[in-house]
Formats: structure tokens, sequence, C-alpha cells
């Protein structure tokens, strides 16, 4: 299955913290100046997932609408994540959910950046909001622990660049790694039946390369790849480890944190599939009438 050679891949990532500490902001403010850079027209389509090319190399996002979805996704034993960006507004510093975030990241396993965010406003202190994650053992390196802190403003844009030096910096020493030879495996990050194009499917891959004409296993779905898109909605040809796309052609729509898996034999695929839908009947139904 992993047969080809290894070679490092991109880290994915998921911003977590408080409500309005800003992460959707951040997570525009990279998109718009990284993503859309030279694109006439902008983001065309926002799929839950994207990449950037930075000067120091790739990173890929999810852009989980936060703890409930991460939460979901390790349910069921989706490991999508490698490092979580900790979102802390310097004005506000920690609160009940920057330590839910701190604990799911410790939880999965997952090392964190420290975002210090809104540097730009008049009531931002820097060493409050270290003081308080110390408090939750969450230790900057400048005071000889092992996270990094990085303040940036998603007004301004000023500590982005070293923010995303700082995940790069931590994914090197995580020493990720993949074979793009392979067939492409990896989770559903989200799905939604499209009036027009059927079920459409946002699928991060995680090892290998997945393409166009591929049969894919999802969950309790399966189909052939009948177009793969990226994160501006502009078709592509395959997708290789770490990169997320949209794909149209599964016959239903997979759950957030369902594996994929590409396989070689479509009456195989579809056998499997029919089973596990016939599996999940038998659960729904008896849990109807127990
Ligand atoms: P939820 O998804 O609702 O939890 O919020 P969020 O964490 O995504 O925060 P969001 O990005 O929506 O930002 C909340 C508010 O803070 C908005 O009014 C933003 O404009 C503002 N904000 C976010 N980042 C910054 C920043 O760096 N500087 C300033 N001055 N304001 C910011
Ligand atoms: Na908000
Ligand atoms: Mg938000």
């Amino acid at each position: 299955d992993y047969e080809g050679e290894a070679i490092k891949r991109a880290p994915v990532v998921t911003v977590m913290g408080h409500v309005d500490h800003g992460k959707t902001s951040l997570l525009d403010y990279i998109r718009t100046t990284r993503v859309a850079a030279g694109e006439s027209g902008g983001i065309t389509q926002h799929i839950g997932a994207y990449h950037v090319e930075t000067p120091h190399g790739m990173i890929s996002f999810l852009d989980t609408p936060g703890h409930a979805a991460f939460t979901s996704m390790r349910a069921r034993g989706a490991k999508a994540t490698d490092i979580v960006i900790l979102v802390c507004a310097a004005d506000d510093g920690v609160m009940p959910q920057t330590i839910e975030a701190i604990q799911h990241s410790r939880a999965a396993g997952v090392p964190m950046v420290v975002a210090m965010t809104k540097i730009d406003k008049d009531g931002a202190d820097i060493d409050r909001v270290k003081n308080e994650l110390v408090a939750q053992e969450v230790v900057p390196e400048e005071w000889g622990g092992d996270i990094q802190f990085v303040g940036v403003s998603a007004k301004s844009g000023e500590g982005i660049e070293a923010l995303l030096e700082a995940v790069l910096l931590q994914a090197e020493v995580l020493e990720l790694n993949a074979v793009p030879s392979s067939p492409g495996k990896g989770v559903v990050v989200e799905s939604r039946l499209d009036r027009g194009r059927g079920s459409v499917a946002t699928l991060l891959v995680q090892n290998g390369t997945l393409r166009k004409g591929d049969i894919v296993l999802a969950g309790l779905q399966m189909g052939r790849v009948r177009a793969l898109l990226d994160e501006n909605g502009k078709a592509i040809d395959s997708a290789g480890p770490s990169i997320p796309v949209e794909i149209l052609g599964l016959d239903g729509t997979p759950e957030a944190g369902e594996e994929f898996i590409v396989v070689a034999d479509e009456r195989k695929a579809r056998e499997v599939a029919n089973f596990r839908q016939g599996k999940y009947r038998e659960v729904r139904f008896a849990r109807q009438y127990s």
C-alpha cells in the first residue's frame, strides 16, 4: 500500500480558541493574502479547508467551526490535524474555551502554537496572556517552555508571517512524511448535497494521491471521482498528501471524520458500501425499537 518514496508533507493546522478571539479573522487574513494572491477574481469558493504557500513551505488549514468538529472527528478516530493554533486575544486573555481548546489538543496529542491575537488593540497585554497560559501549563519558549508564542494582528497583518514560520518550525520537529505514489487515502472534512452537482465532499488527502476517475470508498458512500476541485473551485486532475479537495461523484454524503480510501475494484467498493449501509440501518432500527 505504501510502496514508493516518502517525501515531506505539509502540516495540517486547525485554529481553536475562545469565541470572538479572532479565529476567523486570522484565517481570513492568511487566506486572502496567500491563496488569492495573483488570482483574478480572488476567492470564489469556501470549502472549509485550504492550503497556502509561504516562503518557507506549504501549510494546510482545516477551517472547522471549532471544538465541536474537532471533537466529532476525533470521536471517529480521525487524526486530521498535525498542529493546533491556539488563538488567545491579547486584550481578553485566557477564557473558558481557551482552556477547552488546550484540553482538546492535549487529549489528541496535537502540539500547539499560540497566536496572541488583536495585539493592535489598546487593551492588549502580551505578558498577561503569557502568565495566564503558564497557569494552564502552556509555557512559552522564552520562559523556558516548549511552546512558540507569536503576537499577531489580523488588522495590520503584524506577526502573521512569524506565526506561519512558527507553524513550519513545529512541523519540522514532527517530521511529517507521506508517499505520493500510493493510492489516495484520508479523511472527510465535510459534505453536502448540491442541487445541480449532487454529492459534494471536501476531503483531506493524508497519504497517497487522489485522482480524477478514482473509485473512492468514504464511510457508507462510494463512487467514481467525476471531478476534483481545489479551494478556489478550479478543476484539477489530482491531489497529493495534505491537500484538501472537493470531489463530485459519491453516491451520498459521508460524515465529517469518516475515512476515505481509493480502491481498485468498483464492484468491491459497492459491496463494502452496501454492507456498511445495511449495518448502519440495522443499528438505527435496533435503537429505534429498543
Ligand atoms: P467565533 O467564530 O464567533 O468564535 O469568533 P472568532 O474567534 O472567529 O473571532 P472573529 O474573527 O469573528 O473576530 C471577532 C471580532 O474581533 C471581530 O469583530 C473582528 O473584527 C475582531 N478582530 C479579530 N482579530 C482582530 C485583530 O487582530 N485586531 C482587531 N483590532 N480586531 C480583531
Ligand atoms: Na465571532
Ligand atoms: Mg469565527
